[in-house]
């Protein structure tokens, strides 16, 4: 179990470029009805000028200030994605280089679309064994890069754009029941090769580009079971006081209803926002998360379930008790 600690900030950060399905249509042969219909996007973010440490930090920025914890205070920065502008560096470290921070633990995660759960688990446990007050977790993605812009059945379905939030320990536990689970991806539905390198000890080898490849109809399979899974166990150990509202990673809307459907769960109990912005990775739930409390629908003493899922084949959940109070309510 997690030691108490609380999210006392939350922000994200997408680019300025918007990308309507009718510009793809323009593009490649699809049209804003099919992608529309099976999917629920209807536009998406994209980096022009923007970077994904750039967008990690901004995002990172806004949500300390929310949060009122000084950059002195940061005892641990953990980020993820699977779409960053470095091997190395690690985008956590790139961050605290931006928000000149002066002295923490700073690390990178790698666990696809189910990044933000997994560095979020990892950071409450973190700052537990390491003793620290407050830490940083942020996603950010430039998906656009790893997307084959001729390749209709994938390139329609991502964004770009950043999460992040801050953690602070508190008097009470509002982290709760963290799931982490992966499995193999036996039939490799979900990968990004890197590109080959050519060494002196070995024959030329072809360095192209690698673009993401996804076998749609296996993911979604496994997409709707794991989230239902997830969802269930996380409901089990909430016993007497189950959460309420849901924000799921937001890959395709036909995943959420259909989990929805089959839990006869309501809609309203889920926050979707993938028609703004598409798939963005790892970034989904942060954004959803800061999108859900600017506008609203995140109050402060919800009881909400995070759940994910992604390439490994990774998934996990984790429940929160909202502390935030909302700007009208402080
Ligand atoms: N526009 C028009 N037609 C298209 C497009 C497009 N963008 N893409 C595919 N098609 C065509 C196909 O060529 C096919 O045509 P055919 O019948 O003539 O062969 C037809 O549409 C049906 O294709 P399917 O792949 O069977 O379509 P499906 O209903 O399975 O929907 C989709 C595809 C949306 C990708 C769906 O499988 C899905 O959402 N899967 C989940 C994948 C996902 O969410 N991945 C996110 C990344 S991983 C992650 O976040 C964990």
């Amino acid at each position: 179990m997690f030691a108490p600690v609380e999210i006392a900030g939350v922000a994200s950060c997408v680019p300025a470029r918007v990308v309507t399905n009718f510009e793809l249509e323009t593009m490649v042969d699809t049209s804003d009805e099919w992608i529309s219909k099976r999917t629920g996007i209807k536009k998406r973010r994209i980096a022009v000028e923007e970077t994904a440490v750039g967008m990690a930090a901004q995002a990172a920025a806004e949500a300390l200030a929310m949060s009122g914890v000084g950059k002195d205070d940061i005892g641990l920065i953990v980020a993820c994605t699977i779409s960053g502008d470095n091997l190395t560096p690690a985008m956590a470290s790139s961050v605290q280089k931006a928000l000149d921070i002066p002295r923490c633990a700073a690390m990178d995660i790698s666990a696809g679309c189910t990044g933000f759960v997994y560095a979020l688990v990892t950071a409450i446990s973190l700052m537990d064994t390491l003793g620290a007050d407050s830490a940083l977790v942020v996603a950010s993605e430039t998906m656009s890069k790893y997307v084959d812009w001729t390749d209709r059945s994938t390139c329609v379905l991502f964004g770009d754009g950043a999460g992040a939030v801050v953690l602070r320990r508190s008097e009470e536990p509002h982290m709760h029941y963290p799931i982490l689970n992966a499995v193999p991806d036996t039939d490799a539905a979900i990968v990004i090769k890197k590109e080959a390198r050519t060494t002196p000890f070995g024959p030329p080898v072809d360095g192209r580009m690698e673009y993401i490849r996804m076998n749609g109809s296996e993911v979604f399979t496994y997409a709707v079971e794991v989230m239902e899974d997830t969802l269930r166990r996380l409901h089990k150990m909430c016993g007497e006081k189950p959460y309420t509202k849901i924000i799921p990673h937001q890959a395709n809307e036909k995943i959420i209803d259909y989990v929805m459907r089959t839990m006869r769960l309501d809609r309203e109990q889920f926050f979707i926002n993938i028609s703004e912005y598409a798939n963005t990775s790892s970034a989904t739930i942060p954004i959803a998360m800061a999108d859900a409390y600017r506008t609203g629908w995140l109050r402060q003493g919800d009881r909400v379930a995070l759940v994910g899922f992604g390439s490994g084949l990774t998934s996990g959940g984790v429940v929160i008790d909202w502390t935030i109070p909302n700007k009208k309510e402080k």
